[in-house]
């Protein structure tokens, strides 16, 4: 082939794969009108008749895409059709052919990329693995957290507990706050319980905190001073270390500071079961409100099982065709933006453009306008955990 054109020349060469591009895209378009009258509806409005005439699209696309701004393309989209383009509507839910040749180097052949009996298989073993009763363990990594933190908060170093969880600070830590409990729990009694692993504990954490103290004991009163008003820098040791300048005293405040703090975070005894996540309204609000402005799946994609058509938004407008295989491209995040979905602002009532937590308080959805999970039988199987 390439020999072939080679001897053509290149202005013939060009003329040739110039004009065959013509005829086949022609062609398929006079095939494509034909199909289209024969099933009712008029054509999506084009952006392109090719890719090479599309190429600003893709480049656009790209460089939204790249800049955590993809929310703007469907705008710069809408400027070339028109706006009856906007029509969303509950489709067939084939991923299709192309989806699945896209995805699979990826995906493989898994729920996201097959149809079929491949893809109820697929939904049927993952979903019987999700709907249990297994409840999982965070209040370890809750306590952990609070230990971290506030270790950095005090002394400028945490502990980093998670990544270490046998750590011996942790473990001393932990230990004596059983052995406190124990103790009250047993008084008058207490003396009967062997309590050299609670002085042992004490005496770890005290060896932690101690080079801390000590280092800043060692400042000079107005290096302190500076270190202590600096933004950055400053820890609850500097600022307490600038009054008594005792090591015993500061080491007392330290310890009372990282039981009140700990506790605080995880005080509560009761393991927290799954509906009182869902009491959380706080939490519900905001997660709602993020997954509408920024859903974690902002596009999506479908392929026709058959001819159909789309219904058009504007009244009396003819409906948009869709042939079997063609892609059908929607947004939740488009759509979760677009204000005639929604009430006119009001004092109460934000604007739909805003991250609004108590939104909710004042309008619920309709069907089909909060997708964040998608809908219909391939709607997200982990939505229920969350
Ligand atoms: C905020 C968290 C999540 C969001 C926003 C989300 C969103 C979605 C969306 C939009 C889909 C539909 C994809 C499509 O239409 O092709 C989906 C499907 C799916 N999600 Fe999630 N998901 C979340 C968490 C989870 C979790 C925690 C799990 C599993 C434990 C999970 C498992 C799945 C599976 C297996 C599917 C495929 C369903 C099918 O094709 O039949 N998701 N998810």
């Amino acid at each position: 082939m390439f020999t072939f054109l080679s001897s053509l020349g290149p202005l013939n060469a060009l003329a040739l794969v110039f004009g065959s591009l013509t005829v086949f895209y022609a062609g398929r378009k006079v095939l494509i009108d034909n199909k289209i009258r024969k099933n009712g509806g008029v054509r999506a409005p084009i952006l392109a008749t090719n890719p090479l005439f599309g190429i600003h699209f893709f480049i656009r696309l790209t460089y939204l895409a790249f800049n955590n701004r993809l929310s703007d393309y469907q705008d710069y989209v809408y400027t070339w059709a028109t706006l009856d383009s906007r029509d969303l509507v509950e489709i067939s839910y084939l991923q299709g052919p192309e989806f699945h040749k896209a995805w699979s180097p990826f995906l493989g052949d898994s729920i996201f990329t097959t149809d079929g009996k491949q893809w109820s298989e697929s939904r049927t073993l993952i979903r019987s693995m999700l709907i249990n009763d297994r409840t999982i363990e965070i209040m370890d990594l809750f306590y952990r957290m609070a230990l971290d933190i506030t270790t950095e908060f005090l002394l400028g170093t945490s502990v980093n507990s998670p990544a270490n969880p046998g750590q011996e600070f942790v473990q001393a830590f932990h230990e004596v706050q059983k052995y406190k409990i124990l103790f009250t729990a047993l008084a008058p009694w207490d003396m009967v319980v062997p309590s050299h692993r609670y002085r042992k504990g004490i005496r770890t954490l005290e060896r932690f905190i101690e080079p801390f103290i000590a280092c800043t004991l060692a400042l000079a009163p107005e290096d302190l001073e500076k270190l202590s008003k600096s933004d950055k820098e400053s820890t609850f040791l500097h600022n307490i270390a600038r009054f008594p300048r005792d090591a015993k005293v500061i080491r007392d405040q330290i310890l009372a500071v990282l039981i009140a703090d700990v506790l605080a975070t995880c005080g509560r005894r009761a393991a927290p079961m799954y509906e009182d996540l869902k009491r959380l309204s706080y939490l519900t609000h905001t997660l709602n409100e993020t997954l509408r402005l920024h859903p974690a799946v902002p596009y999506n994609v479908r392929a026709a099982l058959q001819d159909t058509t789309l219904p058009s938004m504007s009244p009396g407008k003819p409906p948009i065709a869709v042939l079997k295989g063609d892609a059908v491209f929607c947004s939740p995040l488009e759509m979760q933006r677009r204000r005639d979905l929604y009430p006119e602002p009001t004092d109460k009532f934000a604007d739909p453009a805003i991250f609004s937590l108590d939104r909710r308080e004042h309008w619920t959805p309709k069907a089909w306008h909060y997708l964040p999970f998608n809908g219909g039988p391939r709607i997200c199987i982990g939505q229920s955990l969350l």
